[in-house]
């Protein structure tokens, strides 16, 4: 069997980009029966956020919530919260001993965050966290650890999978073949969504649309994606139109050639977005209701969560084990 693993970090409300990004073909994977999939909540990412203790719990329920509302059938899917799984901090440590810190100085987001300060007048480093230096090695281990062969992902963590690869590929040179290389799989259609200013939907840019926003709240959110001021009649060029790129992601390829086309031949901006409303409604609507169900019992996600714990444990023991004799530490047993 293949092996599929993804994770979400818990940090706010999952928005649409998380929906096209992750969430949606993870969930279609996990159906195939040639597939073992791995699916978390990846709280200990998001503690590098630094956010609040209160907002942290919050947003793990309504990620938790989320994937469940959506179908993950966890009889087939190994569905978890990071944090629930030690064993994942352990191999983190025996990963960092072996990685080089000039890999790590690539990272996007650590390169990002000492751009900003030099930006500002501030030391490189300032307020800079060893957490988001070593991210991209925490991320590793969740990936390394369970033999995972794809990672379906949106395009801006594909850095990361590159980096697990090296950090992998380094360590089988050093103690032996014991981690399979990762591969990032990145739907082309999706690879990146658009947030209601053109920009990629992102919580750090403040431009999500909220997957469970009620109708009334998600028409309004869409009618605010920016468009140019092209009236109706004017040919629109889908390429350049993050509100296409919206659509697109949630048509089918008919739908999507249509859309194409009606662009072309001057669909008015507020039909366009009222098409975008209608098709991606239609997609969540009933989801949107179990969601609704799911996020007033607390205790019935918590006990999913702690089933599926264990039988990433299971997993993760024996593994965790070879590593450590493969290092020269004490195996558990
Ligand atoms: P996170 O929580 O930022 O995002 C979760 C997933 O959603 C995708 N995504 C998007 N896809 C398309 N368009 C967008 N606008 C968009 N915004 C977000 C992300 O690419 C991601 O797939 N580091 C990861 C979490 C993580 C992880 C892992 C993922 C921790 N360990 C191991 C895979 C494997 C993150 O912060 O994703």
């Amino acid at each position: 069997k293949r092996t599929v693993l993804t994770g979400i970090t818990t940090t706010g409300t999952p928005h649409l980009g998380n929906y096209v990004g992750a969430i949606k073909p993870a969930i279609e994977s996990s159906r195939n029966s040639g597939v073992q999939s791995y699916y978390f909540l990846a709280d200990y990412h998001a503690l590098v956020k630094n956010d609040s203790p209160d907002r942290m719990v919050q947003s793990t329920l309504e990620i938790a919530a989320t994937w469940l509302a959506l179908g993950l059938d966890t009889r087939n899917a190994v569905f978890y919260r990071q944090s629930d799984i030690p064993e994942i901090l352990e191999l983190t440590w025996i990963l960092t001993c072996s990685t080089a810190k000039g890999l790590m100085n690539r990272a996007h987001a650590y390169k990002a965050a000492v751009q900003a300060n030099l930006d500002q007048g501030e030391d490189a480093d300032h307020a800079v966290m060893m957490g988001l230096f070593c991210y991209p090695v925490l991320m590793a281990a969740d990936i390394l650890m369970f033999g995972t062969h794809e990672v379906p992902v949106g395009r801006d963590q594909v850095q990361h999978l590159e980096m697990a690869r090296d950090i992998a590929a380094r360590f089988n040179h050093h103690y032996g073949e014991l981690f399979t290389l990762p591969e990032a799989v990145v739907d082309d259609h999706v690879a990146v969504l658009p947030g209601q200013d053109g920009r990629k939907m992102s919580k750090s840019y403040n431009n999500t649309i909220p997957l469970w926003l009620p109708e009334k709240k998600l028409r309004k959110a869409i009618m605010k994606i920016v468009t140019n001021s092209l009236e109706p009649g004017e040919p629109k060029d889908p390429d350049d139109s993050a509100l296409f790129l919206i659509y697109a992601a949630f048509a089918d390829s008919a739908q999507r050639e249509a859309m194409r086309q009606a662009y072309r031949d001057g669909i008015a901006w507020g039909e366009a977005k009222q098409q975008t409303f209608e098709l991606i409604n239609a997609e969540l609507s009933e989801a949107r209701e179990r969601y609704m169900d799911l996020i007033a019992r607390p205790a019935d996600i918590e006990a999913e969560l702690k089933a599926g714990a264990e039988k990433a444990r299971e997993w993760a023991r024996p593994f965790l084990d070879r590593v450590r004799d493969a290092v020269g530490l004490r195996s558990l047993g």
